[in-house]
């Protein structure tokens, strides 16, 4: 990994400091925001500006407006939202670029925080329309990218400002890569990654990256019926991507070469409906019933994924290990959580997790604390471990 300036790099007093943050947080029907994680995750960076007599400008998108202004994805109420998790006054204009930005810039002082409106709301952002980028680097003196989690984006508030403005990565922009660094960059060995979620699909460039990276891949969740079945294991009524066979098997022949274990469940947990309180049974995975589906791994698969925990230095996780949301399918997930909880909680173990479901899962498992680094990225998380660059990141790099 490149080189990049941090906040202990910036002299801010004074200065009008433009900060990419993901302020895309889920919203509850009446407006209000029902997960605030993201906020509390940039709010050391604004606060230490503000704490510093920065004048700290938040840039941010909210949802997918396509490039035009559209009240229902305003960044407004999460103006709010932040202002309640700082505890701080956030000043709010309604666009991030032109007279209308720069009067509510003009009217800060030292320490100010101001949320400008989203970005998204011009087609220039998207498309890293270099106009754009520089009617955004008006406002400011300096840039910091606080926003991982948005970061596999090359657009204008996360790429292009980075080259027109001295630019530095914010505190959690600067944590988030150290963790990565720590598991997959140069991790310790050996090294246990645990991919779950339903479909091979969308993780096929992960999978072939990870073989070449990790001692053993542990697969979980609808996915590891694609494997099985690909193997020739009936896996009866089960969500499997029969047409994936031929890449399943790709990926175990390059995990071979490469001297990575695939753990595939061994047992399963089937039932005839996917419900809460189900009837369910446990049985070996050669033994599934035609008109049953798996929907978790079963307690000798668990034991197993344990024991690969416990032998590893490093573990790296995107993805439940069953239908983790519906008693009694959660069990796999929620004891390898705990599981890997406990190991890095006595020092055994570097635990790095990503992804919505898995920080839900964690979450769900009381177990997210304890993890070494749990990051908030979806999309930025799942590229890192396809081991791509990410632009944002580039942007930022020395
Ligand atoms: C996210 O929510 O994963 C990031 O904010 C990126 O949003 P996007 O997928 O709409 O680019
Ligand atoms: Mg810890």
């Amino acid at each position: 990994m490149a080189g990049f300036r941090t906040l202990d790099d910036i002299d801010a007093h004074g200065k009008r400091v433009l900060v990419r943050v993901d302020l895309n947080v889920p919203m509850n029907e009446d407006g209000t925001v029902s997960d605030a994680t993201r906020i509390e995750r940039v709010a050391p960076t604004i606060i230490e500006l503000s704490d510093k007599g920065a004048k700290v400008i938040l840039l941010a998108h909210f949802g997918r407006p396509k490039g035009a202004a559209d009240p229902a994805m305003s960044l407004e109420p999460i103006a709010r939202a932040t202002e309640t998790v700082l505890d701080r006054a956030v000043h709010f204009a309604p666009d991030c670029i032109g007279a209308t930005a720069a009067d509510a810039i003009a009217q800060m002082d030292d320490g100010d925080i101001l949320l400008l409106e989203n970005t998204r709301f011009h087609k220039g952002e998207e498309q890293n329309d270099p106009e754009f980028a520089k009617a955004l680097a008006a406002n400011g003196d300096l840039y910091i990218n606080d926003a991982f989690s948005a970061a596999h984006r090359a657009h204008a508030s996360t790429e292009g400002l980075a080259k027109l403005l001295p630019s530095f990565a914010g505190r959690t922009m600067q944590e988030e890569l150290e963790a990565l660094e720590k598991g997959l960059g140069r991790p310790q060995k050996p090294v246990v990654a645990i991919v779950g979620g339903a479909k091979v699909s969308t993780k096929i460039d992960l999978l072939m990256n990870l073989v070449t990276k990790v001692d053993a891949l542990v697969i979980g969740g609808g996915m590891a019926n694609t494997f099985l079945a690909a193997r020739g294991t009936d896996v009866g009524k089960s969500l499997c991507e029969h047409d994936l066979a031929a890449t399943a098997k790709t990926i175990m022949t390059e995990a071979a070469q490469a001297g990575c274990a695939i753990i595939l469940p061994v047992d399963a947990v089937v039932a005839r409906e996917f419900k809460a309180g189900a009837a369910s049974e446990t049985v070996p995975v050669e033994d599934v019933p035609d008109d049953a589906m798996i929907l978790d791994a079963g307690p000798q698969s668990v034991i197993r994924i344990k024991e690969w925990i416990g032998r590893a230095a490093t573990l790296v996780w995107n993805g439940p290990l069953g239908a983790f949301e519906i008693a009694p399918f959660d069990k796999a997930t929620m004891e390898a959580a705990r599981f890997a909880a406990a190991e890095t909680k006595s020092g055994n173990l570097v635990s790095v997790a990503g992804g919505g479901d898995t920080v839900s899962a964690l979450n769900l498992a009381g177990a997210a604390d304890d993890f070494s680094y749990v990051s908030t990225a979806g999309g930025a998380f799942l590229e890192w471990m396809e081991g791509k660059e990410l632009p944002g990141v580039a942007a930022l790099s020395r």
